[in-house]
């Protein structure tokens, strides 16, 4: 069996970490296709390099651009892969433009479509994600949801065949990269950090950053809190800050901006933190998988089961919620609960895909 799996943004190359390497146990043929919508080094290449991903067989060099720009030129050179590559398959992850482009590439070839992170909804049409994961699934062959949230999600919308409950790929990487990570990263070391002493954010969702309003708020609401705040700003956000010319000096800020982190540095530096503060979806999740509370910088979440028992919290942007919720956070007495999978997702994808493929 030959299939050709896309990737283009950061959490894309750790989704396809695991599943690259159950492919090639199983004697699967992979083919990668990296659509550069990541391309600076500490978005795309260390994360080639720290989680053993097969250099890329290709990589379009699509970079950034508008939407449909961007998604345009993915599909126009996507289409011309799969024409030359004949694969059995095409596997897509989550709800990227690069997820969407592939989507539709495969779906107008005939090419059956699995989707990784089917079924994930945030009901909010206003981000360009929601449009990219509803078209997708409805193009995919093969829905393979992280959990039964999603599976229910697709029911609704009337979807049923080819949906397969197998867990969540990140949860895999977790448990796959855990170990090497306390091994090899001296992240905590390098920024002069104890564990349990600081504070963890992230900022990349474009109603976050588009809006100087909305990354003003944020940014004040970081630099107003009373602990060291460390802050690897995804470029996007670096790019809108020095646009919209925020983060004035403030003397007793303790926020700490710094590159993005390779994924190892970022599972410690999760891992360790007192609390984490995020828009990201992936970063919800492993602050889930640590037992780390979580306080999500946005007005919903797809990833409902993170709330149960108090793990996560949605924030949004409201300043006094945020301070109150960073004063009084402590970890839940209910330990999370299973509901990622059993690390095993990346295997039970492959085993399905392949017994399709016999079909
Ligand atoms: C994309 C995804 C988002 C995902 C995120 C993961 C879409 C619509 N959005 O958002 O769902 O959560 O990736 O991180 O697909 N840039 C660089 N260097 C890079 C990459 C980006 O400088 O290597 C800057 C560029 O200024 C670019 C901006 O970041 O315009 C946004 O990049 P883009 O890939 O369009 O979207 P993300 O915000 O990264
Ligand atoms: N991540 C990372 N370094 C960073 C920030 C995030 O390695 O500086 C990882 C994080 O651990 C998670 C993934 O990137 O596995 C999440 O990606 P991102 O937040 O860019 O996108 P989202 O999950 O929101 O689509």
């Amino acid at each position: 069996m030959k299939v050709v799996t896309i990737v283009g943004a950061r959490p894309q190359f750790i989704k396809a970490a695991p599943l690259s390497r159950a492919l090639r146990r199983a004697g699967v043929q992979e083919y990668l296709l990296h659509t550069g919508q990541h391309y600076d080094y500490g978005m795309s290449q260390v994360f080639f390099e720290e989680l053993g991903l097969p250099e890329a067989d290709i990589n379009l060099n699509v970079r950034s651009g508008g939407h449909g720009e961007q998604t345009g030129q993915m599909l126009i050179a996507i289409e011309t892969v799969l024409l030359q590559q004949k694969p059995d398959a095409v596997i897509v992850f989550g709800d990227t433009n690069s997820t969407l482009a592939g989507a539709l590439a495969a779906v107008k070839l005939h090419i059956p479509l699995a989707h990784i992170e089917a079924g994930l909804r945030s009901f909010n049409r206003r981000m360009p994600e929601e449009h990219n994961r509803v078209l997708t699934d409805h193009c995919a062959d093969l829905l393979f949801c992280p959990t039964q949230t999603a599976v229910e999600n697709l029911h609704r919308e009337g979807l049923t065949a080819g949906v397969h409950l197998v867990g969540d790929p990140m949860y895999d990487a977790v448990l796959l990269f855990g170990q090497r990570a306390e091994q090899k990263s001296h992240i905590l070391e390098s920024l002069g950090l104890r564990p349990g002493a600081y504070l963890l954010a992230t900022i990349h969702r474009a109603y976050n950053t588009d809006d100087p309003q909305a990354l003003a708020t944020l940014l004040d609401i970081l630099q107003s809190l009373e602990e060291t705040v460390i802050l690897p700003v995804h470029p996007r956000t670096r790019r809108r800050i020095a646009e919209f010319g925020l983060l004035k000096e403030r003397a007793a800020s303790r926020l700490r901006l710094i590159e993005p982190l390779s994924y190892l540095d970022m599972l410690v530096m999760e891992k360790n933190a007192r609390l984490i503060l995020t828009d990201s979806g992936g970063v919800q999740k492993e602050a889930y998988f640590f037992a780390v509370p979580c306080l999500t910088l946005r007005p919903e979440t797809e990833w409902v089961e993170t709330l149960t028992d108090g793990w996560n919290t949605v924030v949004g942007l409201d300043a006094d919620l945020i301070r109150r919720h960073v004063r009084e956070a402590s970890p839940p007495a209910t330990p999370p609960r299973p509901v990622f999978g059993e690390g095993n997702a990346a295997e039970k994808i492959v085993e399905i895909l392949t017994a399709n493929a016999r079909r």
